[in-house]
């Protein structure tokens, strides 16, 4: 994993992004957020300009963090994931619970996937052996974003999509599939916590959003108006708005 972006000076504030993205989907956020903080926003493995691709797990991208914070003399952060960053931020905070300040579980979910998701995931990995990411736009682009989203947020994703490598792909949801059900551990989290959904979210409803927080005690919940499942995208000024203010110390 590397870090793709580090600047800012406050409290450092790691931002772990989606599938299949890179750290450039935290563009909106990175301007009003360095302001106030050091943001720390790595590609994982695979993805942007973290090479070289090989299969991974969630708790291996997890000790992958531990070493960026490290190597970037970061002791304690605020953890944001979206989605896959989520999956991310949950087993971070499972292996290194000393070093979460704060954590924001954005679009995503504790529980692992079901029999059901898992095959559906065997049938991406067949297809992406068999033709490469060419499947990847349509198959993504109408579950990460509405419909109705603007062409630029439609034309950026789309970008960070068609830089993704095969193999990245393929072993990101091997791990996405393979990874550890944290819905009976949450429960333990000790630090201020907030959970963001989107109010359009088809991957992850915010029912489900919804009640992820009421198993966190104490847990913030946010539900980002006119958004799918990347709401730090598709509405940057309500996403930004509710975690400036859970971040403000
Ligand atoms: C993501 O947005 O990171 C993925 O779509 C999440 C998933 O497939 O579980």
């Amino acid at each position: 994993m590397k870090t793709a972006f580090d600047q800012g000076k406050g409290p450092a504030v790691l931002l772990i992004h989606a599938f299949p993205l890179n750290h450039t989907m935290w563009e909106p956020q990175l301007a009003s957020f360095t302001s106030e903080f050091r943001v720390v926003a790595p590609d994982v493995r695979g993805f942007g300009r973290s090479q070289p691709q090989s299969p991974w797990t969630m708790e291996e991208a997890a000790d992958d963090i531990n070493a960026l914070l490290d190597s970037s003399g970061v002791e304690t952060c605020a953890v944001a994931g979206v989605s896959m960053g989520g999956y991310i931020a949950l087993a971070f905070w499972s292996k290194y619970p000393q070093r979460v300040r704060r954590l924001i579980l954005a679009n995503t979910r504790a529980r692992a996937d079901t029999e059901t998701e898992k095959t559906a995931r065997n049938e991406m990995i067949a297809g992406l052996q068999q033709n490469g990411t060419a499947l990847l736009p349509d198959r993504m682009l109408p579950r990460l974003l509405r419909p109705n989203a603007s062409q630029e947020t439609v034309q950026a994703v789309r970008k960070m999509i068609d830089a993704v490598h095969p193999s990245a792909a393929i072993y990101a949801v091997m791990a996405m599939r393979d990874r550890v059900d944290f819905s009976s551990a949450v429960h333990r989290i000790q630090c201020p916590t907030m959970v963001v959904t989107g109010s359009d979210d088809v991957i992850i409803s915010a029912g489900e959003a919804r009640a992820l927080a009421g198993t966190i005690s104490g847990c913030r919940f946010f539900e980002v108006p006119h958004s799918g499942h990347l709401s730090n995208l598709e509405n940057p000024e309500e996403f930004n708005r509710a975690l400036l203010a859970f971040l403000r110390p």
